[in-house]
């Protein structure tokens, strides 16, 4: 089985002017297309489909672009700091899961769990929490994998971790980790890099942007390159996960 994990496409509104002349609609367009022609059974969007401030314009121009070139059916959606949960949800017909304006759910996949959660807010909250730790419980998956856009470990990026790290992931790691019979394969973005941080039954994965990456050799702000990617996850029966960053 094969997954692609598409995040922080940060797409502009007409009326708006991304960082250094990046055209996020065109970046858009490109990765969505190459993603079209690569057979795949499941695409996740990890959040920051808008610039900056969510607007309903960016969602529904998305949808649309979406609908034209890929089974929006086997798409599944979660919200980033760049987004409105509430907003997202109405644009793509997400109501389902919805709930306290915080979009989370599980589905169970080739003998996986697969948790998707809302870190919109900045932080997994109680409420989330709580709820997350039932869903392991209950569950006789081994391996779980989950779909957050905050990476909830800091990841050597000294801009980002200093200044955009998920609240509470220190919390968030314990729970975590007191599921010592459970394997966690963690899969975000907001960082803007390339990252894997495996830290004790936790495995995470940061996936980079289709907007711009940053630079982890530098304290201040800096913009490393704007080479687009996306992700591959294989699951495969007996031989275990795969997953690779692929450039575009
Ligand atoms: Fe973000």
């Amino acid at each position: 089985m094969r997954i692609i994990q598409l995040t922080d496409v940060h797409i502009a509104d007409t009326t708006e002017t991304p960082k250094g002349g990046v055209d996020t609609r065109s970046n858009f367009l490109k990765i969505v297309q190459k993603i079209a022609d690569e057979a795949h059974d499941l695409m996740v969007l990890t959040g920051d489909i808008c610039l900056d401030v969510p607007k309903m314009s960016i969602y529904e121009w998305a949808y649309r672009q979406l609908n034209k070139y890929l089974d929006i059916s086997k798409i599944d959606f979660i919200a980033g700091n760049h987004d409105q949960t509430n907003m997202m949800c109405a644009a793509f017909g997400l109501e389902k899961h919805l709930r306290n304006a915080t979009y989370y759910y599980t589905r169970n996949v080739h003998g996986y769990l697969f948790v998707f959660l809302d870190t919109s807010r900045g932080v997994v909250d109680e409420g989330q929490m709580g709820w997350l730790k039932n869903e392991i419980e209950s569950s006789g998956a081994r391996e779980i994998i989950i779909f957050m856009h905050h990476p909830p470990v800091y990841a050597d990026v000294p801009y980002m971790d200093h200044n955009h790290a998920m609240k509470g992931r220190l919390l968030f790691q314990t729970e975590l980790r007191s599921f010592t019979d459970r394997i966690f394969h963690i899969f975000c973005g907001h960082y803007h890099v390339d990252r894997t941080v495996a830290f004790d039954n936790l495995i995470v994965y940061i996936t980079p942007s289709t907007y711009f990456q940053i630079d982890a050799s530098v304290v201040a702000f800096r913009v490393d390159h704007l080479k687009t990617a996306y992700r591959v996850i294989d699951l495969n029966e007996g031989r275990g996960l795969i997953s690779y960053v692929k450039y575009l």
